[in-house]
This record gives C-alpha cells, sequence and structure tokens, in this order.
C-alpha cells in the first residue's frame, strides 16, 4: 500500500512521543505531512524542515481552519497528563502547598487549569473534528485503552481527574461527526521518544522490539503498547479501508513476527 502525491496528513501533537514517530513513517511512507503545534520553531527544528508546519491550539476553534486546507487525513495524538502536571498550564505557577491541594482536589485542580484532559481530549479534540474539512478521507484519533472499564480498578484510579472521561467525548465526538475515522485506543505506552511524565518514561521502559502487536475491541485488553508500533497503526490504518469505522485496543503481546500484518489484524477486526 502507497501514498498518492495528492495526500496530506494533518498531524495533531506531532511534536509529542507518538505524533514524532507518525511524523517519521509518514514521511518514509512518501507522505506530504503538516504538522500542527503551538509552537512552530520546535516543530520546524524537531523535523528538519521536511514537513510543513501550521501553528495552532485545539482549544482554540479559530487557529484551525488555516491548518486544515488540503488536508486529505488528520492524525491526532494530542494529549496532556492523566494527573495534574505543569502541562496542565495552571491558571498561575502553584506554589507547594498549592501542588498538594492539586493532587488531593481533582475538582480544585480542573478548576484552575488550562491544559486539563477536558480542555485538549474532548474540547480540544471536538474543535479539531468540528475543523475537518467535510470531505476528509479519514480522522485517526489515539485515544487509551480503560474507557469501557472506567469503574474498575486500575482505571478508575486513571480516571481520577477525568482523562478517560475526556477521551470518551472525544471518541463520541468524532464518531458522531459522520467523518470516516479510526479510533485506537493504546495500553500502558512505552518505547520511547520518552515525552510524557509517567513511570515508563521514568524508568525509560523499552520492548526491545520483541512482542507481536495485538488488536481487539470491547476493551479488554491489558498491557504496555509500543509507541513504535501505536504510531505504526496510525499510519497503516489510513493506508487500509478495513480499519476505516474500526475502535480497537492495541497492546503488545506474544513473539513478534517478522513483519507485521496490519491488513490481517485490521481485517480480524472486521471479522469479530
Ligand atoms: N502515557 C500513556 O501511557 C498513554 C496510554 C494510553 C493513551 N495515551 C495517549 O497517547 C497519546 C500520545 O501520547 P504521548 O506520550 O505521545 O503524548 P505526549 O508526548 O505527551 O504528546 C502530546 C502532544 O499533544 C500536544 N498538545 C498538548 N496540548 C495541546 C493543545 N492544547 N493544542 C495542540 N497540541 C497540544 C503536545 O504539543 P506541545 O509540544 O505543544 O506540548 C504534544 O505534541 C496521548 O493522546 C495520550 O493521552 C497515553
Amino acid at each position: 500500500m502507497t501514498s498518492s502525491f495528492e495526500d496530506l496528513v494533518l498531524v495533531a501533537g506531532g511534536t509529542g512521543g507518538v505524533g514524532q514517530l507518525v511524523v517519521g513513517k509518514l514521511l518514509e511512507r512518501g507522505f506530504r505531512v503538516r504538522v500542527l503545534t503551538r509552537n512552530a520553531a520546535k516543530a520546524t527544528k524537531m523535523f528538519d524542515n521536511r514537513v510543513e508546519v501550521a501553528v495552532g491550539d485545539i482549544r482554540s476553534s479559530n487557529t484551525l481552519p488555516a491548518a486544515m486546507l488540503n488536508v486529505t487525513h488528520i492524525i491526532c495524538c494530542t494529549g496532556t497528563t492523566a494527573f495534574p502536571s505543569s502541562r496542565w498550564e495552571f491558571d498561575s505557577e502553584p506554589n507547594l502547598i498549592e501542588w498538594v491541594q492539586l493532587f488531593f482536589d481533582p475538582k480544585y485542580s480542573i478548576s484552575r487549569a488550562k491544559n486539563s484532559p477536558i480542555k485538549t481530549d474532548a474540547e480540544g479534540v471536538s474543535n479539531l473534528v468540528a475543523a475537518a474539512p467535510e470531505n476528509l478521507r479519514r480522522f485517526v484519533f489515539v485515544s487509551s485503552c480503560g474507557i469501557l472499564r472506567k469503574y474498575e480498578f486500575p482505571w478508575k484510579l486513571l480516571n481520577a481527574y477525568g482523562v478517560l472521561d475526556a477521551k470518551q467525548k472525544g471518541e463520541e465526538a468524532i464518531i458522531g461527526s459522520g467523518l470516516a475515522y479510526t479510533i485506537i485506543r493504546p495500553g500502558r505506552l512505552i518505547d520511547g521518544p520518552y515525552t510524557s511524565y509517567d513511570l515508563n518514561t521514568l524508568l525509560k521502559a523499552k520492548t526491545g522490539g520483541k512482542f507481536g502487536v495485538v488488536l481487539g475491541k470491547g476493551d479488554t485488553l491489558q498491557g504496555d503498547a509500543s509507541r513504535i508500533d501505536v504510531a505504526a497503526a496510525c499510519v497503516e490504518s489510513i493506508l487500509y479501508p478495513s480499519s476505516e469505522g474500526q475502535v480497537f485496543e492495541i497492546v503488545n503481546q506474544g513473539t513478534r513476527p517478522p513483519v507485521i500484518d496490519w491488513d490481517n489484524l485490521f481485517s480480524q477486526l472486521t471479522s469479530d
């Protein structure tokens, strides 16, 4: 499967861990790429002028239309942290006592944050969907495992500040939009680039490229998901019609075959 020279993929969150790998894979596959970023200088330097750069913030609808010109596909890998952190962009720099309160009082932290999950994963993704061209060929969204299990441990803990609620709202906006879509729900992210603030990042955890790729439906899978394979799933899904309209989980398990057969993995979802 190959790209056509008319294809132009907008990658929202292209400077993030999964996003950087998505951009790399798209370029490798011959796609034209436009990165939607809040920081043009960062993206230009990161991709060595090999991509178009559009400045935009998914929280601000008015920054999005200019980024959409001639876009044929959107891959959205934006996100913030599940728990309060500086990425939540508090209205003012919290002092030590305020940080304690932010951690123990979700309502308080959400009310003070400008880039909490509800702002990015729910409202931001909805804004991106609303700005997407009507003739878009595919909207690919990186969501999360646990959405259908958010009242069970450990997902309940992960959802303490509403990240799974927000991802679910993002998913609903996409499904309700009438656009062609693929929704990918990774397990706990592993492998670099280590850009997020979580345990696997602290440990610089790696799969060593040893494990196979397992896709599932109905949110029953458990385990880690390599950012490398999540990014590959995003790119491969725009190449295979069998992934259209699919919502699936992805984790790494079992022995890795010499080549990942994405066509077969997506087709199995359809036949389930
Ligand atoms: N960590 C996990 O275990 C886990 C598990 C399942 C799913 N996920 C999801 O997987 C996805 C990718 O994770 P990751 O670790 O690659 O993420 P990441 O490195 O934290 O990257 C997040 C990206 O989102 C962008 N962004 C944040 N707020 C934005 C806004 N308001 N407007 C525009 N862009 C914004 C960031 O851009 P800037 O450079 O401007 O900050 C960055 O490019 C995320 O959606 C995450 O929720 C994570």
